[in-house]
């Protein structure tokens, strides 16, 4: 984990937050590599769930809502964690980790340790809303992006009149107190989730949660290659299941600092609908158009975190040669740049000004870097550092039959390929 920290900071992945004031504990900001990433995992998620399927409505719903909806799903009463504090030094942790706790006792070695009762902590944070004082309104930043969804499945009905089972999807940030944020970017304050309602008939629930496990197993080992013997599936024990929730299985990795959670299945039942249709005074019941039958749809509950994501796909890529050389090898869908492009000689202006067309080009259609400095051999040292599955030099051959090298990453093999085809070449590859 630690080469990972210091590559990401090294190379423009993720920073600290608040870096030149010493920081923010737990806050992380993403640089130009890892923003590109962010921003083509989410692509990819989108493409995948939403953009070619017919099944699924995108919103994009306020990170502030009415308090009323976080009354009605339970948040305000049961978004807790329950916290214990440490005797000795008053270390607040959590008491449902055990391996937290143990870990924190073994800091005391020597000394009895002894814990507070646990207590309720609720994880949402506050704020308020308008300008006077004594009128001004409580609300949430909200910690799930699920209640946007919920809010507007009887907007969504009216405007897009969808047949069941339909889904209602959405990337979005979330905030959450945690009592015990770290391990880098895996538990943090705020952070990104990919998430679907899959709205479904009562009795259709367990097919429908068993098909969003192939489909969520398959987008994490096939679509974005991770290896699948360091992932696996858990279902919730009874008294860790989330008060909306009679069924969750997480998807697990194996991080270097134990099996964690990467993302969640949750059957919520009618729990949402329900509650909102009781609080608000209005119907949020699906009438199916061909029996008039009206019902309250239950919901399979597949999310994704964005952050886990990016995390677990640094993790996986991460290759260290017994030379100490770094080779990140994501994969090229996801890869910040999908090529770089190197005149030879800097100071040959037929070359460089070749090597400029050829990147002017490709940038139209893709992520590509451009690096004029210092041997060859550092600059393809310095991009397999970050990933990108292609580098293409510019040389004295080139200004003589318009051909270029590419250099695959993982390969280290090279062919010459005419610079009005590389285009082509490199879409193809991407598509394989
Ligand atoms: N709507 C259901 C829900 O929010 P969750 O398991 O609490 O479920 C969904 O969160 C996903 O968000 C997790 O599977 C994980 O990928 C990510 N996640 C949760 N807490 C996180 C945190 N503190 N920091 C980063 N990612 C987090």
């Amino acid at each position: 984990m630690e080469k990972i920290v210091s590559l990401a900071k090294r190379r423009g992945f993720v920073y600290p937050g608040s870096d030149i004031y010493g920081g923010l504990a737990n806050t992380w900001d993403y640089g130009p590599l890892g923003a590109r990433l962010l921003q083509n995992i989410k692509n990819l998620w989108w493409k995948t769930f939403v953009e070619t399927r017919r099944d699924m409505y995108p919103v994009d719903t306020g990170l502030l809502m009415n308090s009323k909806v976080w009354e009605a799903s339970g948040h305000v009463s049961s978004f807790t964690d329950p916290l214990v504090e440490c005797k000795i030094c008053n270390a607040r942790l959590r008491a449902d980790k055990p391996e937290e706790i143990e870990e924190h006792e073994k800091s005391h070695e020597g000394q009895k340790v002894s814990w507070t009762e646990p207590k309720n902590f609720n994880m949402m944070f506050q704020t308020h809303i308008g300008t006077a004082e004594d009128s001004r309104i409580a609300a949430y930043l909200r910690p799930e992006t699920a209640q946007g969804m919920f809010v507007n499945f009887k907007n969504v009905l009216i405007t897009e009149r969808p047949r069941l089972p339909f889904g209602i999807s959405q990337i979005g940030k979330v905030f959450r107190n945690e009592i015990t944020p770290g391990n880098f970017t895996f538990r943090t304050l705020e952070f990104e989730q990919m998430e679907i309602e899959y709205f479904v008939k009562e009795e259709d629930w367990e097919a429908s949660f068993e098909g969003w496990k192939i489909q969520m197993w398959d987008w994490i080992t096939k679509i974005l290659g991770v290896d699948e013997a360091k992932l696996k599936w858990r279902a919730h024990e009874k008294d860790e299941l989330s008060h909306y929730s009679k069924r969750t299985e997480d998807i697990e990795f194996e991080f270097p600092f134990g099996w964690g959670e990467l993302y969640g299945l949750a059957y919520r039942g009618d729990f949402d609908l329900k509650n909102h249709s009781e609080k608000s005074g209005q119907e949020l019941e699906y009438i199916d158009p061909e029996t008039n039958e009206k019902y309250t749809p239950h919901v399979v509950e597949p999310t994704f975190g964005v952050s886990r994501t990016a995390l677990v796909v640094l993790l996986s890529a991460f290759t260290e040669g017994d030379d100490g050389r770094i080779v990140l090898k994501l994969d090229p869908k996801i890869a910040p740049y999908k090529a770089a492009v190197f005149p030879l000689v800097s100071n040959k202006p037929e070359i460089v000004e070749k090597a400029r067309n050829v990147y002017d080009v490709l940038r139209v259609s893709c992520a590509v870097a451009w690096d004029d400095r210092g041997n060859i051999g550092k600059r393809y040292a310095s991009q397999d550092e970050i990933g990108t599955p292609w580098c293409i030099t510019v040389d004295y051959q080139t200004l003589e039959d318009n051909t270029v090298t590419v250099r695959d990453r993982d390969t280290g093999h090279q062919i010459r390929v005419a610079t009005g085809e590389l285009q082509a070449h490199i879409e193809a590859k991407l598509a394989l």
